[in-house]
């Protein structure tokens, strides 16, 4: 029986016949875009550039002798490559469990395709059962603490953690998200709140599944 670090390694791998060789790629964050960025190191493929959703992902990039440029100099991304906390039927996802949320879902919009590398746990039914993340400016934690639990759910601060933008994160345990473009849109709507971390109105294009029969293809349905 595969190890889930053996499923994301395998996606991660994967990935790499959506990279078109001598054109700028989109990075995203987390333990199995580490071993994308490690497996993408080893291939040597032809990569000029990569934009990145995180200080981490910047650095780990680095490390491997791939510079990053900053979105606002890039026209146009053929190819974005990400994980998800979970992923349901229609490709809709909650993301942001490293806190990265807000750049991951700007590199992903500017994206023309978004490859979702996951491991088999990650594939749900219905989101919610991850805690959504909230990324919400400082001063207005307290606030939007209050307009999430009118949701229905359990906001709770992220103790500690202050993401690449400065900002907190709240996370909202207890959701069954079952219309996730509509409550993707009314979290927004919460003054204070810089983004939350439904990927429904532009959920991924491809998903990379690591199951014990192998890697599998999918394509938004
Ligand atoms: C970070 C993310 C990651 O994609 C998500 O948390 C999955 O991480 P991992 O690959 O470590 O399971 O959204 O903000």
């Amino acid at each position: 029986m595969a190890t889930q670090e053996e499923l994301k390694r395998a996606v991660a791998q994967a990935a790499l016949k959506f990279v078109r060789p001598g054109q700028v790629l989109g990075v995203g964050t987390g333990s199995t875009v580490d071993l994308f960025i490690d497996a993408l190191a080893a291939a040597k493929i032809d990569v000029p550039a990569a934009v990145s959703s995180s200080e981490r992902s910047s650095q780990r990039l680095a490390g491997c002798g791939i510079r990053t440029l900053d979105l606002n100099d890039v026209d146009t991304l053929p190819v974005y490559v990400d994980g998800a906390d979970e992923i349901d039927p229609g490709f809709s996802m909650i993301k942001g469990g490293g806190a990265a949320l807000t750049r991951e879902k700007i590199v992903a919009a500017v994206a023309t395709t978004f490859v979702c590398i996951a491991d088999a746990s990650k594939r749900v039914d219905v989101l919610g059962r991850f805690p959504l993340p909230v990324e919400v400016i400082p001063m207005a934690r307290a606030y939007v603490i209050r307009e999430l639990a009118r949701l229905g759910g359990q906001p709770k601060w992220r103790v500690g953690v202050v993401t690449d933008n400065g900002n907190v994160i709240i996370d909202v345990h207890g959701l069954r998200i079952t219309d996730p473009v509509t409550l993707e849109a009314r979290i927004n709507a919460i003054v204070g709140v810089v983004t939350n971390g439904l990927f429904a109105a532009r959920g991924a294009d491809v998903l990379l599944l690591g199951t014990a029969e192998g890697v599998k293809e999918l394509r938004r349905p």
